[in-house]
């Protein structure tokens, strides 16, 4: 990705950092995101344009706090600090920081003092988010105050003449209203970054490189439905035809009519050579009298290996495993001690095959965040339901039927949940809700149905809205089509008398209810 003008990103440990890099990216600005303390030579090496510091939990002036590396204004480039990056850069300047009298959390209005292009958006659309205990009390010599804010008298700071700039509010979040149109300008017209970043350079570049890199080689990729292994392998498809060979393992996990479109899309429609197995009973028969949800994923997991390996020995020799790797999962590798960051679950169900198997791994997505995955794969033609499908776990609806999962519970909740699917995918709802599916609980309640009493089980109704699937809110459906989906899945869903919406948020709660 060297031909792209890049910003580089250091990480203080702030929840939303990574918002940052995927506001910079949706103006078609390449960035990449560092861990504060990587070495130089490591970040220099991608010619970076410019530099963003992060916000993060600490406090500047505790012993053991992270640093400003020397590098970074050694180097003359711009830099653009925000919240404890913006305090960074006016301890290690010479300013002084301090804790405010009051902590400062929530949308805020700020007053714009020194309209400079790039913070011009802020004088038409000056609320801001702010969540911060410390602050800026003295600017660093040579600087200005750009803006201020009921409880920040330096809610923003620059040195225009060289180019080094604070703000003590989060540009990155949606609710900072000009924030998104800020990160656009200071990346373009204060570090001069041209917008190359689209999903058609990708592609070419992407499908450039695998061909570099599989030269005469044979790839093979699991095709799991969902949009990472799909724009993974038709990237690859597109390096290098039919030397991929694509493996679809149907778990008997999936949602109603899943496996079928699966090989209705690729096999068919797309023409990848695809090899689809069925392994449900194999599955089923792990699983049995299971409830334990990591012990069923840890089943899952493994059964899946097996499966494959035993397939994968079937194709012949191949040299490469493709997958569907995306940014964050690489990101949260790098920085594994992140405070609150997300433990990754066994969200990969190919993990640990490519040593098993001796294959060189492709992972064309590595640097892509799911919102450009899906960009790329609406660019190479895959089908909107491909493309826009929500995620799904790897250990599918095993976790969905809580209790033990039987074929007969199975069959149960995707009845209940290809209803959800159906009424949402008609209210054109699911686009705006990022996961929404249904949940088989293993109690029975008391119900009547015409004249007699009836004990059938209960479904469970999870829709959501997030941006980082770290944080979700309860979606506000119409209570009308709340109705509707209960009416009908206790009409049309044999052995279900009860449907219950699910309203916490998470945190505390998760999305997923195992
Ligand atoms: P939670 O339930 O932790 O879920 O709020 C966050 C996101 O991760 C998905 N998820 C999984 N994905 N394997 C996966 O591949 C898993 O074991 C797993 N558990 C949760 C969940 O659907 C949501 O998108």
């Amino acid at each position: 990705m060297l031909m792209h003008d890049t910003i580089v990103i250091l990480d203080y440990g702030s929840q939303t950092t990574q918002l940052i890099a995927r506001r910079i990216r949706e103006s078609q600005v390449y960035c990449e995101l560092f861990p504060w303390d990587t070495p130089a030579g490591q970040v220099m090496a991608r010619r970076p344009r410019g530099f963003v510091l992060s916000g993060g939990p600490a406090s500047v002036y505790e012993p053991g706090a992270p640093t400003l590396p020397a590098y970074v204004l050694e180097s003359g480039l711009p830099v653009l600090g925000i919240c404890y990056g913006m305090q960074l850069l006016a301890h290690a300047l010479g300013g002084r920081v301090a804790r405010s009298p009051q902590r400062e959390y929530g949308p805020t209005p700020v007053e714009l003092l020194h309209p400079l292009p790039w913070l011009a958006p802020l004088q038409s659309q000056p609320q801001v988010w702010m969540s911060h205990g410390d602050r800026v009390e003295q600017l660093p010599p040579g600087f200005v105050v750009l803006a201020r804010s009921p409880n920040s008298p330096i809610a923003a700071m620059g040195d225009p003449e060289r180019r080094l700039y604070g703000v003590q509010f989060h540009p990155e979040v949606v609710h900072t209203s000009a924030g998104r149109e800020i990160l656009r300008r200071f990346a373009t017209e204060v570090c001069g970054c041209a917008p190359t970043w689209t999903p058609a350079a990708f592609i070419e570049e992407a499908v450039a490189s695998i061909r570099d890199q599989v030269g005469e080689g044979r790839v093979l990729c699991a095709l799991s439905g969902g949009v990472d292994s799909a724009v993974t392998a038709t990237l690859v498809h597109r390096a290098i035809g039919n030397r991929l060979i694509c493996i679809f393992v149907n778990t008997g996990l999936m949602r109603r009519g899943e496996p079928e479109a699966v090989v209705r899309t690729f096999r068919d429609r797309l023409g990848m050579p695809l090899v689809a197995v069925d392994a449900t009973e194999e599955f089923l028969a792990a699983l049995e009298g299971v409830t334990d949800p990591e012990e069923k994923r840890r089943i899952v997991g493994e059964k899946f290996i097996r499966v494959f390996e035993r397939e994968a020995e079937r194709v012949g020799r191949v040299d490469f495993l493709a997958q569907g790797t995306l940014y964050p999962d690489v990101i949260e590798s790098a920085a594994p001690d992140r405070p609150g960051a997300r433990r990754i679950k066994t969200h990969h169900n190919v993990g640990g095959l490519p040593e098993r198997m001796r294959l060189r791994l492709i992972e064309p997505l590595r640097y892509l965040f799911k919102d450009e995955a899906r960009a790329v794969g609406e660019a190479l033609g895959l089908p909107p339901e491909v493309v826009w499908r929500q995620p799904f776990p790897g250990p599918g609806l095993a976790v969905r039927v809580v209790g033990a999962v039987t074929w007969e519970r199975l069959e149960r909740l995707r009845a209940a949940d290809a209803i959800l699917q159906e009424e949402l995918g008609q209210a054109g709802l699911l686009r705006t809700t990022q996961q929404a599916f249904a949940v088989l609980l293993p109690v029975r309640t008391v119900g009547v149905m015409g004249d007699s009493r009836t004990y059938e089980e209960v479904v469970a109704l999870r829709v959501v809205t997030t941006e980082d699937f770290m944080t979700a809110d309860w979606a506000r459906l119409d209570p009308d089509l709340l109705a509707r989906i209960s009416n009908r899945i206790v009409n049309e869903v044999a052995g279900v008398n009860r449907v219950v919406y699910d309203i916490t948020p998470k945190p505390p709660a998760t999305i997923e209810w195992e």
